[in-house]
């Protein structure tokens, strides 16, 4: 298939560009570099001997939007699908700079909406989260369980995209919507040639940890030790990005067969509170983690793990991969690029 990649430069989006192309696929990456580095490009490069296409582009920039769907459409016929990674993804800064969070993620992607169906592509698979649930009065959370109150603009920003896209496809029955709700990806590809570089201090989990495990931070903070939970921190359903990246291509494929609207939880289905991820990355690594109880932090939630059982009975897609695999392979990122893709 020939596939529009929004935001591929990315953390998520660059290991799904991979696994797209090594299963055959045309690939397109569209993004501004807001919060990725070019690089990132290279190393696509490297690893798969394919130089995917690249515009430089905002996805709110409609004429720019425009020229690379009319280059493909010359070169070789519309794009048969997008996958739009491209969005803001910062928690707290979408709480201090709302009007950013609507304008790039809400206009960004109407924008990308109206494009596409313009140039021939009714195909989308959205990144989304499972931030929509809220705190989910039932867990492990099903696709069924009702959407939740998002205390943050990104979180607003997620559910709102996906009504968006749910009543566009059901005006329009041509459409094929294929709502991805991630819970925590972690982890790089394991040859540590790409994986996640954020900006400043990290907000997440494991990048604060392979930080400190790396020598840049001191000792990580455990928000809150009081929850109901088993050790009273937080858990959640943590992911290698390889195995979500899998599930793209899976999404990809129930395109091709015309799937309508769809909507995916992409977990493992087992909660790991914040001492067992340090607990696995030490097992895994060999290094120590410092850690120091800290105040809960605002908005977060005691819990919050998948059931991913329609993605495996549906698609075909299971994680393979567990919590030492993507503490390992995180590692084996930060320890090789200890500052990410810069110098
Ligand atoms: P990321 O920041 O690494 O990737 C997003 C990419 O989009 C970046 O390369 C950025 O430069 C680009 N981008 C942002 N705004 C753009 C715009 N207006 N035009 C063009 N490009 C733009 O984030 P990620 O972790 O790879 O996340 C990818 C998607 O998955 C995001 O939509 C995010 O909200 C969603 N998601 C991520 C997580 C997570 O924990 N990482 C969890 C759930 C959902
Ligand atoms: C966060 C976002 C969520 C987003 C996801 C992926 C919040 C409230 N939620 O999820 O919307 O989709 O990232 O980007 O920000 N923790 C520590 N110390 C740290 C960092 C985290 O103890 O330094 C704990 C947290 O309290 C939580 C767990 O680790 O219990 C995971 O945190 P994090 O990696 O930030 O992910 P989420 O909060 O689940």
């Amino acid at each position: 298939m020939k596939i529009l990649v929004t935001g591929g430069a990315g953390f998520i989006g660059s290991h799904t560009v991979i696994k797209l192309i090594e299963s055959g696929h045309d690939v397109t990456i569209v993004d501004n570099l807001c919060n990725a580095n070019p690089k990132v490009l290279d190393r696509i490069q490297q690893l798969t001997g394919v130089a995917p296409d690249f515009a430089r582009v905002d996805i709110r920039d409609r004429e720019g939007l425009t020229a690379v769907c009319e280059q493909a459409a010359a070169e070789s016929g519309p794009f048969d699908a997008c996958i739009h990674f491209a969005g803001l993804k910062a928690v707290g800064e979408s709480v201090a700079k709302p009007w950013e969070y609507y304008d790039n993620n809400i206009a960004g992607t109407l924008t990308l909406l109206d494009v596409l169906r313009t140039h021939g592509c009714k195909s989308i698979i959205f990144s989304s989260s499972a931030t929509v649930y809220g705190d989910p009065e039932i867990i492990p959370i099903t696709e069924e369980c009702p959407k939740g109150h998002c205390t943050n603009p990104y979180g607003q920003t997620k559910s709102m995209l996906e009504e968006i896209m749910m009543d566009m496809q059901k005006a329009d029955p041509e459409w094929n919507v294929v709502l991805l709700r991630y819970f925590n990806p972690i982890g790089a590809h394991p040859s540590g040639l790409i994986g996640e570089d954020p900006n400043g201090i990290p907000n997440n989990l494991m990048p604060y940890i392979t930080q400190v495990a790396v020598g840049k931070l001191k000792e990580l903070g455990v928000f809150g030790d009081d929850y109901n939970t088993p050790d009273g921190t937080g858990v959640r359903d943590y992911i290698h990005v390889e195995d979500l990246a899998e599930g793209h291509v899976k999404a990809i494929q129930a395109i091709e067969a015309g799937c309508g609207l769809a909507i995916y939880n992409l977990g493992t289905g087992t909660g790991y509170s914040v001492l067992d991820v340090v607990k696995a990355f030490e097992k895994a690594t060999g290094v120590k983690i410092p850690y120091s109880i800290k105040p809960r932090r605002a908005g977060d939630i005691a819990a919050c793990y998948s059931d991913p059982a329609k993605a495996k009975r549906e698609l075909g897609w299971k994680a393979r991969f567990g919590i030492e695999d993507m503490c390992r392979d995180a590692w084996n990122w930060q320890s090789k690029n200890p500052n990410g893709y810069g110098e």
